[in-house]
């Protein structure tokens, strides 16, 4: 993510907060669709929770309105996540069609393993695009065992090679491609080699994600704290090494242990983050309720996947509009900007690479004045 794009984020987050605290109406800057119930891998350290329980996903009309209601309440950006969103990635890209033709901007978090050379064709046509692409070690042996696939590795290469040839013959910088690298005690000394070996497929960030445990097979791939030191230790050299080929990255959040060690406790961390924010009006934890909406598979809605799992709410009933500005919503704003955060954010997950990628912009947030 460049500056400005999140200097544009932190900008609607406070301002929604602004308006929300004089009664103001705002719009909701970002929204996540998880489209599909299920994944086709089975990640040594991804629970892929919610989705194997409960599979009954909404068509593609259910999806198709929601995508114009949002674009009528004003969404900038458009992520589609997991577990795997190519899964129908017919609808997927007629979805991403429609929201370019609207100049909003839109992302895909993939495991590159279903895009084939048509798709991508497609793809590489809608302006403001961004591929989120998991991609743990350029060691074949490596990627493949964390991935449970032996052609988890050969995909991502495919996927890469064919962007890049599309992007240079067509004369294009869009999709934008973020890979996405989990650490673990498999890939965390190697990160130097796996930047030399990813430049060449014009990479345009790579967000180093703290690993989370979520599975009993994660516990074998959490880093020691001699390896944390080492991994941190090293960190100069991957920022210069980065800087070198142009490639933003988080890298430099990660200097702090405390974004490993408590990676599992993603609220505690989003807290200790906001209690050093001096300014009484924007020091809450989480601003979610208050810019982004998540809408899983089956219709159920909240700010993220964590709540919208919990609370059961449905889109059924209610149009996207009626529930932003209706009482859930509200509610929950009026908790967590008055400290009482609900239960269910105190065991908050989910949030972990949300607070990786906005570590920097919490930096911004604490010097711009609106
Ligand atoms: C849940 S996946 C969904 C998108 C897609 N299926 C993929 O793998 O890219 C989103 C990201 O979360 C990461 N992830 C999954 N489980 C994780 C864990 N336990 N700790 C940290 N990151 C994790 C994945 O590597 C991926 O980059
Ligand atoms: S990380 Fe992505 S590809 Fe792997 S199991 Fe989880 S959802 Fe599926
Ligand atoms: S569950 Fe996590 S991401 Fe969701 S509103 Fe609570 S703190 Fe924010």
């Amino acid at each position: 993510m460049n500056m400005n794009e999140e200097y544009k984020k932190i900008v609607a987050m406070k301002s929604n907060l602004k308006r929300w605290k004089n009664n103001e109406t705002f719009s909701p800057y970002n929204i996540e669709l998880h489209m599909v119930s299920k994944c086709n891998t089975k990640c040594k350290y991804c629970d892929g929770r919610p989705w194997f329980y409960n599979k009954r996903e909404m068509n593609f009309g259910s999806f198709l309105k929601i995508v114009k209601q949002c674009i009528d309440l004003g969404v900038q950006e458009f992520r589609f996540s997991g577990p795997e969103p190519t899964i129908r990635k017919n609808e997927l890209i007629t979805l991403l069609k429609i929201i370019g033709k609207h100049k909003r901007t839109s992302s895909i978090s993939t495991n590159a393993s279903l895009l084939e050379k048509e798709d991508l064709k497609k793809i590489v046509k809608i302006k403001g695009i961004k591929m989120y692409i998991s991609f743990d070690s350029h060691i074949p042996s490596i990627h493949n065992f964390l991935r449970s696939s032996k052609s988890a590795f050969n995909n991502v290469m495919r996927t890469l090679s064919i962007i890049k040839r599309l992007k240079l013959k067509n004369n294009l910088n869009y999709p934008q491609i973020i890979l996405v690298s989990v650490i673990t005690n498999m890939n965390y000394n190697k990160i130097l080699d796996f930047i030399e070996f990813v430049k060449e497929y014009q990479i345009r960030h790579i967000i180093f994600q703290p690993l989370i445990i979520q599975t009993t097979y994660a516990t074998k791939l959490k880093l020691n704290r001699y390896q944390l030191k080492s991994f941190i230790s090293k960190i100069d050299s991957i920022q210069k090494l980065l800087k070198k080929y142009g490639i933003d990255s988080n890298i430099h959040d990660l200097r702090n242990k405390k974004y490993f060690e408590k990676s599992t406790n993603s609220f505690g961390l989003m807290l200790d983050d906001s209690n050093n924010n001096q300014d009484l009006m924007f020091n809450v934890p989480c601003f979610d309720p208050w810019w982004s909406i998540s809408i899983l598979h089956n219709g159920y809605i909240g700010p993220c996947i964590n709540l919208a799992e919990k609370n059961k709410i449905s889109l059924k009933n209610h149009s996207i509009k009626e529930i932003w500005y209706g009482n859930f919503f509200n509610d929950l704003r009026s908790k967590i900007f008055n400290k009482n955060y609900p239960q269910a954010c105190a065991q908050c997950k989910v949030c972990a690479n949300k607070i990786v990628e906005l570590e920097k912009g919490r930096l911004i947030q604490l010097k711009t004045k609106l």
